[in-house]
């Protein structure tokens, strides 16, 4: 009935015919009106008694937003036809209602937004902002209202603290209280003016479903609007922003940068947000407990201060950092005078004591850097005498080199440096000092006078061993501090915290490796413009996505050492210059991978390694079979190449071993090698093999296969002749249904189901018969990859060959995704099938990285394609490439890698089997060993290539790799090198399950 009621208000007040359903509210009555022509729009029919001038706030505020910015995502109010704002109107029990009406906001609430990435938090800043630079010269009475949400009245919790008994908590809230209180005064001297003061994460509209951006559309209710220092209004939306945020000082740092570029704030201001934001925290838990004790019954006042809590008993932020960092993120100084510091660094410099005893300018810079240097060879493990050599390529009878600033390095391996639980969480890896490298021993004079503030010895591997602050004071009196690292702690006995060092001074001398935590001696020479945060355990290096504030906390100190900024900052390569030039000298059809690609440039094991040296689990590449860098791939390639790399015409043993090799892995049948360069040439050659040896022409093919990408593998490659765009299918060639039992003609609860996609074969077979080419053979992936991971029910392949042998042709077993023990409790596919191929075709992971393809037949097939005509392929078979072949087998062999293929892939099977119970868009689990699938879907079952774009994504995000398959790319393609361990595949797990979770909220 009330709906009947309200509808008809709005068609006789506003002229709008709408459908009304009711929204959430406690008192008030919300309406969604959705109009004849679709447009939505809020129906407001507030609480009888509801006070007229709390309305009127409203309505006036979001007029004066809509006059003087109209782009801000702010509600319109929509004037009836009387051109009224507000009207009064009886509800239908005759009492009478404010009723107002607003035009509704796209898109879903910042609560239930995902992800909330810190562009989109970005995006809040600045709307909350602009919102309140909009509302500067909005006055209205009713914004001098004496209400508890007011947080310059938040001082009123302090009578109240005595409500919460957990004395643990009770204390919290005292010292934030207190703090609080030392705060007013600065908070009264602030400016008043109109904020929206409830940017809660249920006032945050935002736009944008799965692949799409997200955009932030709207923030609404503006009921709780007060006059109040514009800084409360910022720090009351951080409150909300940093709730179970994993990294709550990133979010607050975007925060804050999007509040200042739309509304400068002053670095008083900026410094008020973290007392705030815990203060309006406090507010919150006082406030609910309070309501608790009054309402027992009402379960969820207390479940709602849940999140408050556990950021307030949890948080490791420390609040003078936190500021500097808030501060870095708006491009104001960090501390009070550093930017008047880092100005008088500039104009001195030339004029600082050198710090080595010598001038630096002529000397040679070293780099350490992810692109340009190999060490440490594994960048999970530094041993103590790799750490002792670190650089030894730029020793030069003792000369000093330095080493670079902003330089990203891999040498930092101590999980301490990781920032979370897995081998590819970010991790800290650039450089915030510059190295001196100079032989142990080597005096240090100070750069200019300073006061010892740490002189200590650190002992712990890969520390500092020795190591010294100084704290130093420009002649206007701003402070800063330099760091001397990997020192002879002999200075101990001469200097102690509050000692002079006077300019040019000898203070202290250069470690050796038993000194100096264990490196190549150097000096770690680091400058800092406050300690604040940091104290005496300062971070030498940052994590790439935190340089704003590292670069801005510990400049670059090259003026201290008199030499330009330029000469020892290092640029890693510009990934969007690689990724222009690439796309002015490549073609338009090479695809990249992600929306925002990755540029990778070192690798170990299963993890690789951008150029800012952030670690990615590589989820997705067979290649890397033995993984990344492999130290006996590297042996065997650099002590062939230092011998000589020649072709099969002349004779080598390493051929015949590598062919001995492959042939011990496959049934006694199989006796001839032919090596080549690719998976593409090999599937070439199988074609000309089958039609030497048949006289036919005709192949069968299941669809949606992929086997190269040169004319002849193309033809039989479905995947690529049928796309649009592609050659069509070639009148020798016939395709069969793939043997797909989930989604296929014949599915899993079919006993017969083998059999039956067998029997496909049959009309495939006379037909080619039919069309005068004969049967050649018969090609498949034995497990079908591109076609989405798919597992053939067993006995399929076996039943095939039956028929194609029957018809005269050749069966031909693609293994290049298959084989070589991927599978865990197979060597090959094709044993799991029970069927005995003519030709197997080997590729990419036999050369793990180095190009090799290798087809393997029977003596009888050989001699029909041995009819006089000589087969040379220049490269195939090449020394080089047979001792990698060889060595790759061997390896799998030596590693065990076939048997750890099996437990991970089982374990990480198991993982995925509970995600498919979890959520609905899992339609599919499926694989075995680490050639795995999961096949994501729609609610009505069909395929879910977006959500499937939206995962993969989401994954890089994460720093998973992973790829995507199937013929509407749905299927999540999950097959690593075959080193993975237990650690990363609980990562790909977890991280999926939380992505999956973020699906089923978007
Ligand atoms: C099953 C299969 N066969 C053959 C090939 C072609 O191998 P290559 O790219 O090394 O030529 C591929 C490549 O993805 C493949 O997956």
């Amino acid at each position: 009935m009330t709906l009947a009621h309200w509808a008809k208000a709005l068609r006789e007040h506003w002229g709008i015919e709408a459908e009304l359903t009711r929204l959430d509210g406690e008192y008030d009555l919300n309406f969604l009106a959705t109009g004849q022509d679709g447009q939505g729009y809020i129906l407001k029919a507030m609480r009888p008694g509801c006070k007229e001038w709390l309305v009127d706030m409203q309505v006036k505020a979001l007029e004066h937003i809509q006059e003087c910015q109209p782009d801000l995502p702010c509600p319109r109010v929509i004037a009836s036809l009387s051109r009224r704002s507000l009207l009064t109107l009886p509800d239908e029990d005759g009492q009478n209602r404010l009723v107002w009406l607003l035009n509704k906001l796209p898109g879903r609430c910042y609560a239930k937004a995902e992800p909330k990435s810190n562009m989109l938090i970005h995006e809040i800043g600045q709307t909350l902002g602009g919102t309140a630079k909009a509302l500067t010269d909005f006055h209205h009475e009713g914004l001098e209202r004496d209400f508890k949400w007011d947080l310059m009245r938040a001082g009123w919790i302090t009578a109240q603290l005595s409500c919460i008994k957990d004395p643990a908590r009770h204390a919290i809230l005292e010292e934030i209280s207190a703090e609080f209180l030392k705060l007013e005064p600065a908070l009264a001297e602030l400016s008043k003016q109109a904020i929206h003061n409830d940017a809660n994460d249920y006032n945050i509209m935002v736009a944008g479903e799965l692949n799409e951006p997200r955009r932030v559309s709207g923030l609404i209710d503006l009921g709780d609007m007060c006059a109040a220092p514009r800084i409360c209004d910022l720090a009351i939306a951080a409150a909300y922003i940093v709730l179970d945020h994993p990294a709550p000082e990133a979010a607050l740092a975007s925060l804050v940068a999007g509040y200042h570029e739309a509304y400068p704030l002053t670095t008083a201001e900026v410094d008020m947000v973290w007392k705030l934001l815990r203060m309006r925290l406090a507010v919150s838990v006082v406030n609910s407990t309070l309501m608790a004790a009054e309402n027992p019954d009402d379960p969820y006042v207390t479940v709602s201060q849940a999140p408050a809590w556990r950021f307030l008993e949890s948080n490791t932020l420390h609040g003078g950092l936190l500021n500097a960092r808030l501060r870095a993120a708006c491009g104001l100084p960090v501390v009070e005078g550093a930017d008047r510091v880092v100005a008088w660094l500039k104009q001195e410099n030339g004029s600082f004591a050198p710090l080595m005893g010598e001038d630096l300018a002529d000397a040679p810079m070293g780099t350490l850097s992810v692109e340009e240097s190999t060490w440490p060879q594994n960048p999970f493990h530094l041993p103590f005498e790799e750490a002792a050599k670190v650089g030894e390529e730029f020793e030069d009878n003792g000369r000093i080199w330095l080493g670079y600033y902003h330089e990203p390095r891999l040498i930092y391996t101590d999980p301490a440096f990781r920032k979370g639980p897995w081998k590819a969480s970010n991790r800290r890896t650039v450089h915030l000092a510059v190295d001196a490298f100079a032989p142990a021993g080597k005096a240090m004079f100070a750069p200019l006078r300073g006061t010892v503030f740490v002189a200590e010895y650190r002992k712990g591997h890969l520390d500092y061993g020795g190591v010294i602050i100084l704290r130093h004071e420009t002649p206007d009196g701003d402070s800063f501090y330099t760091l001397y690292g990997h020192l002879d702690p002999e200075f101990l006995t001469r200097l102690k915290p509050g000692d002079v060092v006077e300019k040019g001074e000898e203070f202290c001398r250069l470690g050796d490796p038993s000194q100096n935590g264990g490196w190549a001696p150097h000096v770690h020479f680091q400058l800092a413009l406050t300690t604040e945060g940091i104290e005496a355990d300062w971070p030498g290096v940052g994590d790439p996505d935190e340089m704003y504030l590292w670069r801005a906390l510990c400049p670059n100190p090259a003026a201290l050492l008199n030499l330009p900024e330029e000469k020892v900052l290092f640029q890693p390569t510009c990934k969007e210059e690689v990724l222009s030039e690439r796309r002015s000298h490549f073609g338009g059809n090479l695809s990249l991978t992600y929306k925002d690609p990755v540029m990778l440039v070192r690798g170990w094991k299963h993890h690789l390694f951008d150029e800012w040296g952030r670690p990615y689990l590589d989820a997705y590449n067979n290649v890397p079979h033995v993984g990344h860098a492999h130290p006996r791939i590297q042996a065997v390639a650099a002590d062939q190449l230092k011998r000589m790399n020649s072709n099969t015409r002349y004779l080598h043993p390493a051929q015949t071993a590598f062919a001995k090799k492959v042939l011990s892995k496959l049934p006694d049948q199989f006796e001839v090698c032919f090596f080549v360069n690719s998976g593409t040439e090999a599937n070439e050659l199988a074609l000309r093999l089958a039609r030497a040896h048949t006289g036919a022409k005709g192949m069968v093919t299941p669809d949606h296969g992929y086997h190269g990408n040169t004319t002849g593998a193309i033809s039989i490659s479905a995947y690529k002749f049928n796309k649009p765009g592609g050659t069509g299918q070639a009148d020798w060639v016939e395709l069969v249904e793939v043997a797909d039992d989930y989604r296929g003609s014949f599915r899993r609860d079919d006993l017969d189901r083998a059999k039956k996609y067998a029997g496909l074969i049959d009309p495939a077979i006379a037909r080619l018969q039919e069309r005068g080419h004969g049967v050649a053979g018969f090609i498949a992936e034995t497990f079908p990859s591109v076609g989405g991971q798919i597992i053939p029910p067993k006995g399929y392949l076996g039943a095939v060959y039956q028929k194609i042998r029957a018809a005269g042709g050749v069966c031909i077993a693609d293994e290049v995704q298959t084989g070589l023990g991927r599978l865990g409790d197979f060597y090959f596919g094709f044993e799991h099938q029970g069927a005995l191929p003519d030709i197997v075709v080997l590729g990419k992971p036999i050369g793990n990285g180095h190009p090799l393809g290798v087809l393997v037949t029977t003596k009888e097939v050989a001699e029909s394609f041995d009819n006089g005509i000589e087969f040379f392929s220049t490269f195939g078979g090449s020394t080089l490439s047979c001792r990698i072949g060889k060595e790759v087998l061997d390896i799998v062999d030596d590693e065990g890698l076939q048997e750890n293929a099996r437990i991970q892939g089982k374990r990480l099977f198991e993982g995925l089997k509970e995600l498919e119970q979890k959520y609905a868009c899992v339609g599919d689990v499926r694989g075995m060993g680490l050639f795995l699938g999961l096949e994501l879907i729609n609610l009505d079952g069909s395929q879910a290539t977006e959500i499937c774009s939206y995962v993969k994504n989401r994954m890089r995000d994460h720093r998973i790799l992973i790829g995507s398959e199937g013929p509407k790319d749905n299927t999540l393609k999950i097959r690593p090198p075959m080193t993975i361990d237990s650690d990363d595949t609980d990562m790909i797990v977890k991280i999926l399950d939380n992505i999956l979770q973020e699906v089923e909220a978007v």
